[in-house]
């Protein structure tokens, strides 16, 4: 009897939450651009790459071997020519992917100029 006493009162509680949350839950949509959080190679830069710079720089294309594209240390090392030839929010999006990591683990390519 006690249990089931506890199990209504939890359950009236989940249900009162519910009922408190809905609102937020709605405001939380976001706006596209994602400045502010971590941005993931995979799922947010690769795709920008693949639609603009297929086939060269993809596999089997002529720029494969030299610069592929399905490496984050590709686009972290060749900055300034990946950010000249994509524009508008795409630029945002690598920019930034390069910001957060061009100083981080992902850039272990020698460079020379820093450690
Ligand atoms: C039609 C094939 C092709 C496509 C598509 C292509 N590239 Fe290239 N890319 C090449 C070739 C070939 C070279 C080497 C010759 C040269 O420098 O032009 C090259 C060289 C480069 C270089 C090094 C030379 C430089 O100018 O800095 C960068 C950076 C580069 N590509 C970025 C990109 C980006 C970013 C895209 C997509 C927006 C892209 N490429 C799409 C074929 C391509």
């Amino acid at each position: 009897m006690k249990l089931l006493f506890f199990l209504c009162f939890i359950i009236l509680l989940g249900w009162l939450g519910s009922g408190i949350k809905k609102p937020s839950a709605e405001v939380a949509v976001k706006p596209i651009t994602v400045l502010t959080d971590t941005i993931d190679f995979t799922s947010q830069v690769q795709p920008i790459l693949v639609k603009n710079c297929s086939p060269c720089h993809f596999t089997g294309g002529k720029m494969y071997e030299k610069m592929p594209f399905d490496k984050d240390t590709t686009i972290i090392n060749h900055e300034k020519g990946i950010l000249k030839r994509i524009k508008g929010d795409e630029n945002v999006v690598l920019k930034t992917f390069i910001q957060q990591n061009k100083n981080g683990p992902l850039n272990n390519a020698p460079s020379g100029s820093s450690q």
